[in-house]
């Protein structure tokens, strides 16, 4: 992926180029990648681990819920069981690696 990202910023236009410090949203790299011919590519590891809403929310599952069971109750397995929303600190982590995830960062 970083040899995408690195092609995509080569392609962008100067006036983008220009603008020090300033880093677009991979969704935006994404786009302007695929018009100049690249594609960037779906972290595949992380595709079978994530997936967004309908609403638009990234989530994510719970740690604690593969083994040693037996010592966590009802309640708490029930709990780890669910699907939880990803931190919003985290979600341009996830969209590093997904570019073409459909999130909606206002959602939640
Ligand atoms: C989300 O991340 C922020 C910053 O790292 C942290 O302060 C906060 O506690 C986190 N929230 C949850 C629910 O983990």
């Amino acid at each position: 992926m970083a040899m995408s990202l690195s092609l995509a910023r080569l392609a962008l236009p100067p006036v983008l180029q220009a603008l020090p410090g300033r880093r677009l949203a991979h969704s935006a790299l994404a786009f302007l990648a695929a018009g100049k011919g690249y594609k960037m590519k779906t972290h595949k590891a992380s595709a079978k681990r994530f997936r967004v809403t309908g609403t638009g929310k990234i989530v994510r599952r719970c740690a604690g819920k593969q083994h040693l069971l037996s010592k966590k109750n009802a309640k708490r397995r029930k709990r780890l069981s669910k699907m939880v929303q990803v931190n919003k600190s985290d979600y341009s982590n996830v969209m590093g690696a997904l570019p073409y995830l459909k999130v909606n960062k206002k959602a939640g």
